[in-house]
């Protein structure tokens, strides 16, 4: 008991002295299969990503897998300041690591599937959102998960919002071609590794 508690406090340590990157590692060595990759995703992903998102009408963001929170701080750099970002990740190792490193008081962290998006939203108090993020691996999710979340994902979005995603493969982006009416395509080669990006519009 005392030797697993001083594991633990070591395990601490060890991701606070290595900051962001060494909390990330961590969760990738305990959970290869939910987080998918080693490394975070790089400035060049995330600019493409969000420069197609019209912040003037966003109210409400909804990211699936933050992990250690690459995008949020971009994100809330773009976001009005009456608006919101949600974050959904099953790991509590990068909920609580968020949880402590950003005070930002329209920063929402929580533990929790992103199949349950709808409920999670309505619980923060709102009906819709305009977007929602995905840094899910989903083509190594557990069977089922990928096209429940896909479809909760489309019912959750307001008319004329989107669901950005971003990937080493398709799957994210074919998932979305099942359920929002159009959907623009793009490619990122500044990535470790090079990524798939997608942005389905809800008519
Ligand atoms: C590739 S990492 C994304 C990291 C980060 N967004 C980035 O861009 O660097 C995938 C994340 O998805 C989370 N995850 C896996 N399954 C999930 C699910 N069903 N719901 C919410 N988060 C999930 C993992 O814990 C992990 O944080």
């Amino acid at each position: 008991m005392v030797g697993q508690r001083k594991g633990v406090k070591l395990k601490q340590k060890i991701s606070r002295a290595l900051g962001p990157a060494g909390v990330f590692f961590r969760g990738f060595v305990e959970h290869p299969v939910m987080v998918g990759s080693i490394i975070p995703s790089s400035r060049y992903t995330i600019r493409k990503m969000l420069d197609r998102v019209k912040w003037d009408e966003c109210k409400v963001f909804v990211e699936y897998g933050p992990g250690v929170g690459t995008f949020c701080q971009p994100v809330l750099d773009r976001l009005p300041r009456d608006g919101e970002l949600i974050v959904i990740d099953t790991n509590p190792l990068f909920i609580d690591f968020l949880k402590r490193t950003i005070t930002d008081s329209r920063f929402r962290p929580v533990l929790g599937s992103a199949e349950n998006v709808e409920e999670i939203v309505k619980a923060c108090g709102h009906d819709h959102a305009d977007y929602v993020l995905s840094g899910l691996p989903f083509s190594t999710l557990p069977e089922g998960v990928a096209p429940a979340i896909a479809a909760a994902t489309y019912r959750v979005i307001r008319s004329g919002g989107a669901f950005l995603t971003y990937q080493f493969s398709t799957v994210a982006r074919d998932y979305t071609a099942k359920h929002f009416e159009r959907v623009d395509k793009g490619f990122e080669w500044k990535n470790v590794p090079p990524c798939v990006l997608a942005w389905g519009w809800k008519d």
